[in-house]
């Protein structure tokens, strides 16, 4: 059992860390040393280490429950509510997170994190067969117990949403690594 779970976690570890390169490469010209950033939904923490070391970024995380595997600042989200109340960050991320929750409350969400930092970071998948498929393993493997509601949206329904939150935003589309089951999109938002 002690193996099986300890071979899980470093395929976890080698994964997460692929996937983070590839954030990397959306947010390069978005974040720079010593930001303050917040790091929402941010999962086992692997990704917020991993832009930790390469950004050299002041980097917390919060989440509605802890599946951290780095010991980083961190913060419980409780009835939706982000643990913050004043606009204290430089950037807040929302990676692979908003796919994950009901397409009302992603408004919600990201209304919330605007509220709080000078630009909102999403790092999200297009709405492709392969990205859902590979959605749904990859999250049973790395998060069990996750709600896997596969609220995607292609990237021109992103851009409607975020005008209609009245926030101007930036698109990327990132090159899909060969046989790579997604393809990644990143925005930054920030208000008009
Ligand atoms: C696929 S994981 C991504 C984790 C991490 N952001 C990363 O990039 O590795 C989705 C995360 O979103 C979190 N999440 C789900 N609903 C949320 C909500 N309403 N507010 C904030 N985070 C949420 C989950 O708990 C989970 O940690």
């Amino acid at each position: 059992m002690m193996i099986l779970s300890t071979f899980g976690l470093k395929i976890t570890k080698a994964t997460s860390s692929y996937r983070s390169r590839l954030i990397v490469e959306a947010y390069k010209n978005w974040l720079k040393k010593g930001d303050k950033v917040l790091d929402i939904g941010c999962g086992n923490g692997i990704t917020t280490q991993f832009l930790k070391e390469y950004f050299r970024i002041d980097i917390e995380g919060c989440d509605i429950k802890n599946y951290l595997v780095y010991k980083i600042p961190f913060k419980k989200i409780v009835n939706d509510q982000l643990p913050y109340t004043s606009r204290i960050f430089n950037t807040a991320l929302l990676n692979d997170v908003l796919h994950h929750i009901p397409k009302e409350a992603q408004e919600q969400l990201i209304n919330q994190a605007i509220n709080i930092a000078d630009k909102v970071l999403i790092f999200e998948a297009e709405p492709t067969f392969m990205g859902k498929i590979a959605d749904i393993l990859l999250n049973k493997f790395h998060y069990g117990d996750l709600l896997i509601p596969l609220t995607f949206r292609n990237t021109e329904n992103w851009q409607e949403l975020f005008k209609k939150l009245g926030l101007k935003s930036k698109t990327i589309k990132l090159e899909r690594p060969f046989l790579y089951p997604f393809s990644h999109i990143a925005f930054k938002l920030q208000k008009v």
